[in-house]
């Protein structure tokens, strides 16, 4: 049985963008933020508060929180890898974070600089200030259908890192497939895994588009029982430090998806496309939703 609701997380203003070479200003992500949340998504992934060293393109993440109207009902979390990155933060108006760890070590270092063990404790420290101040965390662990230093990765793994960023109080799991290489098979033997240590209704799949297999996997997904989805506007994106890594889904192809279903999302098809079109157009790019390509409108 699918489920009746699915919550899309919007990534696309942050994964999307994250590994543009060429700097976006504020102003437009704040307007792409913006229509995205006229489009009817209930959360939104803005920025990141990492080191600008690391990230440039995420430099301007305290304009952009501070310049994005934000929607009642909209959620806007950020990423923060650190204590450092949770305080800022906080200091520039985000009232929810996500902390990001990894199924593999190696992706771990190249990633955050820092092994799977380490990030945890760093973790914890996030979970505790935020605890204080009342912010809900949503955790992420990349790799959970291979890597690219690593290879294959184990469901167990990805089961236990899971297991621990659930234990430490986040209240959702975006189970990132960081270089799309996964395949349904693949999906459900990982999921059968985490399943047993985290709730269904905790978790979230991030599936990258990269081997075109990411509409399948989130279908497998859905029958698995999971309601959450994480995809970005255009198809956008890609991790600077996962060699080869192309995209996330396309948000206008989940929804599509979805709606096919029967499923709700509460999301608008053709606000949605708009703000695709406004950022492929200041990007001078195609975009990678094949939606959005699509002439045969129905
Ligand atoms: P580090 O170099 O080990 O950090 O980096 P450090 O603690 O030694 O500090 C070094 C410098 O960074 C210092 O500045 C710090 O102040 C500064 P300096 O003294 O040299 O001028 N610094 C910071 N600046 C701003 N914000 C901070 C911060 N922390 C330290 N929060 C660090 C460690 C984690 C900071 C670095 O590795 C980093 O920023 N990494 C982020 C990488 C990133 O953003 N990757 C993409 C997001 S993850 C992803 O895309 C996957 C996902 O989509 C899911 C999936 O697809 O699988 C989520
Ligand atoms: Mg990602």
């Amino acid at each position: 049985p699918l489920p009746a609701k699915v919550k899309i997380v919007e990534v696309g203003p942050r994964d999307g963008l994250q590994n543009e070479k060429t700097v976006v200003p504020a102003e437009v992500k704040i307007q792409l933020i913006d229509m995205l949340a006229e489009a009817g998504l209930p959360v939104i992934e803005a920025t990141s508060f990492v080191s600008p060293k690391w990230v440039p393109q995420m430099a301007d993440q305290v304009e952009v929180m501070q310049g994005i109207h934000k929607k009642p009902g909209v959620n806007y979390p950020v990423l923060t890898p650190n204590l450092k990155g949770f305080q800022a933060a906080v200091k520039a108006g985000a009232q929810e974070v996500a902390i990001f760890g990894a199924a593999s070590e190696l992706f771990s270092k190249k990633n955050i600089n820092c092994s799977v063990e380490e990030s945890l404790q760093r973790f914890e420290e996030v979970m505790k200030a935020a605890k204080e101040q009342g912010v809900p965390v949503r955790g992420y662990v990349s790799c959970v259908l291979g890597c690219p230093y690593e290879g294959k990765v184990s469901p167990e793994k990805v089961a236990q890192v899971a297991k621990r960023l659930y234990a430490m109080g986040c209240y959702e799991i975006s189970l990132g497939d960081t270089i799309g290489v996964g395949t349904p098979g693949g999906m459900s033997e990982m999921l059968e895994a985490v399943r047993k240590e985290v709730p269904v209704d905790a978790l979230a799949v991030h599936c990258h588009d990269t081997y075109g297999q990411a509409l399948a996997n989130i279908l497998v997904a859905l029958q698995m029982g999971i309601s959450v989805v994480d995809s970005s506007i255009a198809g956008l994106g890609g991790c600077p430090y996962a060699q080869g890594a192309s995209g996330n889904v396309a948000t206008e192809d989940v929804v599509y998806m979805l709606h096919g279903l029967g499923i709700q999302t509460g999301v608008d098809l053709h606000k949605l496309m708009d703000a695709g079109a406004f950022i492929c157009q200041f990007l001078n790019r195609r975009t990678s939703s094949k939606v959005a390509q699509a002439s045969c409108k129905l």
